[in-house]
């Protein structure tokens, strides 16, 4: 008898290694492998994105002068740069309050939807709503915006991948129970599927410097506000062609998708816009804006 139960809780043990030695390896074989799809992006999109390895680590190292205490300064703009007459159309009062509430009503129906349709739009649309967003003001003339446009079904798979796994950390360790509790009125969840079923992705970088034409460095001041004036312009052409956009912000994602996309060292990653148009089923929270009551100041 004793040999019996011996026996049994021997195999029972044996059992139970071999079912724990395979299940070590499966989750070892699937992070191997998610890394190593990961990577075999970063390359793939390397070579075709960035020839020179910008943003692999190994693009050309710019050189910054030391700080000299009396440097000869260069304006990045020319300094003689002539100024033209600028004559928009003038508008009658009755056409420019027409125009206003005709642009608040359109503006008004813009939503930010997580529901998107797989349908294609045309890649010259998206340079058009690119173009619009590239004609913000920005300190001095900066324009310290990059905006990345990914259609590639294989890209836009593995930015999917880092942010949810990414996200997967913000809602678990990364964000207060305070802030996870403020947005389960949005249903939003470490699950992106939209980031596979839009037809485009638009990453907005932020330049934070760039270098002038003699190769010195050209500081970009007030880069922040200047590139969210060139997203809120950006959702504006999204709304205003019929199209519809998320506006997110993925938390800790940017060295990742930076490398993913081969962005170089003086970019940092703002916005992560799904576009395209709505999933026909698609719903969104029944939000109430403020009153212009609550946000207008009349002096
Ligand atoms: C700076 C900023 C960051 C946002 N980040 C996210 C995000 O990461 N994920 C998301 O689902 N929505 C995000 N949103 C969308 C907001 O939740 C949404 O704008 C808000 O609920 C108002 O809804 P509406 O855009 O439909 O008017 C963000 C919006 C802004 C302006």
């Amino acid at each position: 008898m004793n040999f019996i139960s011996a026996s049994i809780w021997t195999l029972e043990n044996h059992c139970f290694i071999v079912y724990t030695m395979l299940l070590v390896s499966f989750v070892v074989f699937t992070l191997f492998h998610k890394k190593r799809v990961e990577a075999q992006a970063v390359r793939h999109n390397a070579k075709r994105l960035a020839p020179n390895g910008a943003g692999t680590g190994r693009e050309r190292e710019r050189d910054f002068p030391e700080d000299d205490p009396d440097p000869i300064l260069t304006s990045a703009i020319p300094e003689d740069t002539p100024h033209i007459p600028y004559k928009p159309v003038h508008r009658s009062d009755d056409e420019i309050l027409q125009r206003s509430r005709e642009y608040y009503e359109l503006m008004a129906q813009r939503r930010s939807v997580r529901m998107f349709s797989t349908e294609p739009v045309p890649q010259e649309v998206l340079e058009n709503i690119i173009k619009t967003a590239g004609t913000s003001p920005s300190g001095a003339h900066t324009e310290p915006w990059t905006f990345v446009v990914v259609r590639d079904p294989e890209v836009k798979e593995a930015i999917r991948e880092i942010v949810e796994e990414e996200e997967d950390l913000n809602y678990r360790q990364r964000m207060s129970k305070q802030w996870t509790t403020d947005l389960k009125p949005f249903r939003t969840k470490a699950e992106k599927p939209y980031l596979s079923d839009a037809p485009a992705l638009l990453l907005v970088f932020r330049q934070t410097y760039s270098w002038k034409e003699d190769n010195t460095k050209r500081m970009h001041y007030y880069s922040e506000i200047s590139v969210a004036i060139a997203a809120g312009i950006l959702l504006a052409a999204i709304q205003y062609c019929g199209l519809v956009a998320l506006t997110s912000t993925p938390l800790n994602c940017n060295a990742r998708l930076k490398a993913l996309l081969c962005r170089p060292g003086n970019e940092r990653l703002e916005l992560l816009l799904p576009v395209g148009r709505p999933h026909e089923g698609a719903t969104v929270p029944d939000l109430q804006r403020k009153t212009l009551e609550q946000i207008m100041v009349k002096i």
